[in-house]
């Protein structure tokens, strides 16, 4: 592990968690266990965060896959485990990497100061993004009774929403999202792709319409049963909680973050490096 330079990673080494490489996301309460000797067991809570890193980010235009692209000289990737293991609710986070660079991805983490208090992991990822997190669930282990999923393309994610998302699945709600008004009238349209204009179909009040953020997050058992009975290959839903909603089951919102925004498009990065000169001329981030 590289020793940290910068003030963001000497602020990481601050964090109060990183003191052991195990610990529960719920602290320990000393004294006696409430639990009646006859009773069920407690469920245990842990939270993992699941990061599908696997895409190319062709948007983004040639050059390394996009969760490899750096932001303030640190790969997006980084930012986005650093992201996750800030929280307290968190205590495991699985990076999905490309298909063939786990090996990468695993090096690249190791060379960079992550809170220790947080286990984290890399395995291969899929084809699709659906895959990808798919892979991820699958690798978490059995105590595990939440998971939030977050985009590695959403590197600057504030620890607020992050912790606001873990508290209203462990609240009880089966699926979360963050997500925000929209500044934007949206219309539907007929799709084409020979360049000649598109028709409008409709316009959806813009009052009602959210733009939907990650990480989303979901009662473990729930958001697996969501992928298992959609196909892979099939309709992609372009994100978690769409999969969700599929099965029928309500999907929540709380309020999401204008940082939490998508690094997608050349001026996302410009955007991303500013907001990160912000936080570091701010609060030494
Ligand atoms: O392509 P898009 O920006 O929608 O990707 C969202 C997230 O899904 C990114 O973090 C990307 O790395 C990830 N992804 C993945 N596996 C794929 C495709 C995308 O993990 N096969």
């Amino acid at each position: 592990m590289a020793i940290p330079t910068s003030a963001e990673e000497a602020n990481l080494n601050a964090n109060p968690m990183s003191s052991s490489t195990t610990s529960p996301a719920t602290p320990f309460r000393p004294g006696p266990d409430p639990r009646p000797e006859t009773g069920p067991p407690r469920p245990a809570h842990r939270t993992a965060a699941v990061i599908p890193a696997a895409g190319r980010g062709v948007r983004l235009g040639p050059g390394a896959p996009k969760a490899l692209r750096t932001l303030g000289g640190t790969p997006m990737l980084v930012h986005a485990v650093r992201a996750m293991a800030r929280s307290r609710a968190v205590s495991l986070v699985v990076v999905v990497a490309p298909p063939d660079g786990a090996a990468e991805v695993r090096t690249l983490l190791d060379d960079h100061a992550l809170p220790t208090a947080t286990e984290v992991a890399v395995v291969p990822g899929g084809a699709t993004r659906q895959e990808s997190v798919s892979l991820g669930l699958a690798a978490l282990p059995a105590d595990i009774t939440a998971v939030l999923v977050h985009d590695a393309a959403r590197p600057l994610v504030p620890v607020e929403t992050v912790d606001a998302v873990a508290a209203a699945v462990r609240g009880g709600a089966p699926a979360v999202v963050p997500a925000l008004p929209l500044a934007d009238t949206v219309k539907e349209v007929e799709p084409r792709t020979d360049g000649g204009p598109e028709t409008v179909l409709g316009t959806p009040e813009r009052a009602r319409l959210r733009a939907v953020q990650t990480p989303q997050g979901f009662d473990r058992e729930t958001l697996a049963r969501a992928h298992e009975k959609s196909a892979p290959e099939g309709e992609g839903a372009t994100d978690d909680a769409g999969l969700v909603e599929r099965l029928g089951l309500p999907v929540v919102v709380v309020p999401g973050h204008e940082e939490a925004f998508k690094v997608t498009r050349p001026l996302d990065l410009v955007l991303a490096e500013a907001v990160l000169a912000r936080r570091r001329a701010t609060d030494g981030f």
